[in-house]
């Protein structure tokens, strides 16, 4: 996977950039044409002779020094790449990178390149776990960046913490999985629906679900990843927003149905992973309900409509189906009630999948009624696996 690839490498100026040394080798010896960027601290720390010599070719270390070949304009490094590496991370670099700070030529490669960016990051475990600096890595994921996380161990200052540069196969192993995201829904539209709804019942009050809203906003990013154009129909959450993805806010099952009506017009796939409430109340207090004493409260409640089983249109439709009991079973009931084209069925019967949890167990169900079942992974994961059956229908 690593034969023919262009790969920058920026190296920055921490204790661990030493280490970038054996991750050049590894990388040329497979086969790759590594492209070594290093940052004014990083040669303090490592000559750039030394990766010279490993990568075969010359190494960056100005923006206004450039090697001939490379003179004909500063971004010809951000075009060629097929992923860029930064490793070691700073810090420092990290929250530039963050602030889109391109002042010396690590930092314009990295806001020019479409291609994919791995960092991994390595510092002092206090600098690792300060709050900026764990803002910055969430703001940079966000933005579809990928993340190593450095390991526990004994750090420069003589200390033990989280922080050190993982080896070089782990480091590795980052590089082609960047290199092998795929951009497979490159000119579709997919809407995603995420969150539950709350359905008021006076001005204090609602009804609502557990849903939180993990595995719609997962799906939106790994659509966003794979190339899609994203609208993501939010309920109510609380999680960032994705970058890149058109956000709508639907906090109650009505105004869900509205927008999704609106947005399915222009859309190749609907995907359902919003937790929508079947009821609403028939009427809303104008006021907040005083409680009496010796009183029951009674609600009366009505059927919200069924978005996924009611709207029309011409796209691929998926939904979900969270369920405690009778998994597959009532999962292919509501594939067949909506006339879907993939079902995912969710158990909800374990911590660490369903409601909230990070990581996910779930069936996914076609029209003809073969189920997978996958074992537990994390959302993300999920997500991409749900989008590759999503991709062998619009083929
Ligand atoms: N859904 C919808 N509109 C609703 C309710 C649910 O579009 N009013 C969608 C959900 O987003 C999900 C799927 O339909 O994709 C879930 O099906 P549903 O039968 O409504 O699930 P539950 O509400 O869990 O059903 P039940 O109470 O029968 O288990």
């Amino acid at each position: 996977m690593l034969k023919g690839k262009t790969i920058v490498l920026g190296i920055t100026g921490g204790i661990a950039a030493y280490k970038a040394a054996d991750l050049a080798s590894k990388l040329t010896q497979a086969g790759a044409k590594v492209e070594v960027i290093m940052t004014a601290a990083a040669t303090k720390f490592i000559t750039p002779l030394t990766l010279r010599n490993i990568t075969h070719r010359p190494v960056v270390t100005d923006m206004f020094e450039l090697a001939s070949e490379w003179s004909v304009e500063h971004v010809a490094l951000a075009e060629a790449a097929d992923v860029v590496v930064v490793a070691p991370a700073t810090a420092n670099s990290i929250a530039r990178l963050a602030a889109g700070i391109a002042d010396d030529m690590l930092g314009t490669v990295l806001l020019a390149t479409k291609a994919p960016v791995v960092i991994a990051p390595a510092m002092n475990d206090l600098m690792y776990s300060n709050k900026v600096t764990q803002e910055n890595i969430k703001k940079l994921k966000a933005r579809g960046f990928n993340f190593i996380e450095p390991e526990y161990g004994r750090l420069a200052s003589g200390k033990m913490g989280k922080g050190r540069l993982p080896d070089t196969p782990k480091i590795i192993e980052a590089i082609e999985h960047a290199l092998g995201q795929k951009r497979d829904f490159e000119g579709k539209t997919i809407v995603v629906t995420a969150g539950g709804t709350r359905e008021p019942i006076d001005p204090v009050r609602h009804i609502g679900n557990r849903s939180s809203g993990k595995m719609g906003y997962a799906l939106a990013e790994a659509a966003r990843d794979r190339g899609a154009k994203v609208t993501l129909i939010s309920a109510n959450v609380s999680l960032d927003a994705p970058a890149d993805v058109t956000i709508i806010k639907a906090p109650t099952a009505l105004e869900m149905k509205q927008a999704v009506g609106e947005a399915v017009k222009k859309a190749d796939v609907l995907i359902m992973a919003a937790a929508v409430a079947d009821y609403q109340l028939e009427v809303i207090a104008k006021n907040k309900i005083k409680k009496e004493s010796g009183r029951n409260l009674t609600l009366n409640l009505v059927r919200t409509p069924d978005i996924l089983g009611e709207v029309k249109g011409h796209f691929i439709r998926v939904g979900f189906a969270a369920e405690s009991e009778n998994l597959v079973a009532n999962a292919k009931k509501k594939l067949t009630d909506k006339k879907l084209d993939l079902i995912i069925a969710n158990d909800i019967t374990k911590t660490d999948s369903g409601f909230d949890a990070n990581t996910n167990r779930v069936v996914i169900i076609n029209k003809k009624g073969k189920a997978e079942e996958l074992p537990l992974m994390s959302k993300r994961e999920v997500a991409d696996k749900i989008l590759d059956k999503v991709k062998e229908l619009i083929k």
